[in-house]
């Protein structure tokens, strides 16, 4: 395994039908040739993902989307104009040539063009798109750096394009618009505010479903080992005093926890800084001696929506 920035190194890997970790602008990703059924099969084996959880693809422009998907409406265009690349996967109806183990047998397909020149360059250089979920262990929070791609998956990859830290830090947000009306599957990187202002209409939200078909919206998911106990920190410091606590708050610190074993995602109150520290803060605790972290709801605007969704479905 090696780590490095040698986007001919990583065509190669790809094209020979093996994964490569991706640097994206929100997550780093665990690529392989979309069109490739062994090369997906990895990537599920990989990460020990079951077989029922779709894949999102990536593609580098927008006229690339004919061949992934089909009855693309306009909305999807108005949207991509704006905001691709960029943090938000649109789910359309598939084309043929898109595996049906890449969509766990639905009709439909993600599809997401990452903001990453790095990677950009990659899927020009290429002439397959990348089916690309984080590269985590199923259920685990999401790297946002090559070394926590290393960290987890080093022994079971050749190659991580190191494209440095995450710009964004949490998912994509996903619209699915493969229905008469659309529809955010996932809260994420791209504000729901900047989304209807685009579509000059309100967009109903449905991230929280018994369907195991997205394994993103289960309600545990993202989680860390450590306990999260999500709520009001100073009523729960005082429930939790006699244990090993660690502290993720959004702007404060307490005094009476040790500094070594508080983050604050943000000490200006800046959401875009907290989403983009939010995984790295709650891998560092996993690897301290604690049991608990501590943490707080952030304003329910912005990007403090998805930070809310992934500290509640972290918590237990
Ligand atoms: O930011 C991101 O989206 C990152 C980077 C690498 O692009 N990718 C990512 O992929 O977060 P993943 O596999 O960890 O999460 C994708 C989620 C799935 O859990 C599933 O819920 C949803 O996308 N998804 C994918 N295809 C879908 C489909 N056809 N219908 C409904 N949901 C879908
Ligand atoms: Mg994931």
């Amino acid at each position: 395994m090696s780590i490095g920035k040698n986007i001919d190194l990583a065509k190669k890997i790809l094209e020979s039908g093996d994964l490569v970790a991706i640097p994206t602008e929100t997550v780093y990703g665990l690529a392989g040739n979309a069109f490739d059924e062994n090369a997906i099969t990895k990537i599920f084996e990989t990460k020990n993902r079951p077989f029922f959880d779709p894949l999102i693809v990536h593609t580098y422009s927008v006229s690339e989307f004919k061949h992934l998907a089909i009855d693309i409406p306009n909305l999807a265009f108005k949207l991509a104009e704006k905001f691709c690349p960029g943090p938000l996967t649109f789910i359309l109806k598939k084309s043929k040539k898109i595996p049906l183990l890449a969509t766990a047998g639905n009709e439909t397909v993600g599809v997401r063009i990452p903001n990453h020149s790095l990677t950009l360059e990659l899927l020009q250089k290429i002439n397959f798109p990348l089916a690309a979920p984080s590269a985590n262990p199923f259920g685990y929070v999401s790297p946002t750096n090559p070394f926590h791609v290393e960290n987890q998956l080093g022994n079971k990859l050749k190659y991580i394009l190191d494209g440095g830290n995450c710009k964004i830090g949490i998912e994509s947000t996903i619209v699915d618009l493969s229905l008469e009306k659309p529809i955010i599957l996932r809260l994420g990187g791209l504000e729901i505010e900047a989304i209807e202002e685009t579509i000059k209409q309100k967009i109903q939200v449905k991230t929280s479903s018994s369907n195991p078909k997205a394994p993103g919206m289960l309600s545990v998911h993202y989680a860390p080992k450590k306990k999260v106990i999500l709520g009001e920190i100073e009523s729960n410091l005082k429930k939790f005093h006699a244990k090993k606590i660690a502290i993720l708050a959004f702007q404060k610190t307490y005094s009476s926890v040790n500094k070594s074993h508080q983050i604050q995602l943000s000490k200006n109150g800046n959401l875009k800084e907290a989403a983009k520290n939010l995984f790295s803060a709650l891998r560092k605790f996993d690897e301290m001696d604690i049991e608990y972290i501590l943490t707080e709801n952030l304003p329910d605007e912005g990007l403090g929506k998805a930070i809310n969704d992934r500290l509640k479905r972290a918590s237990v």
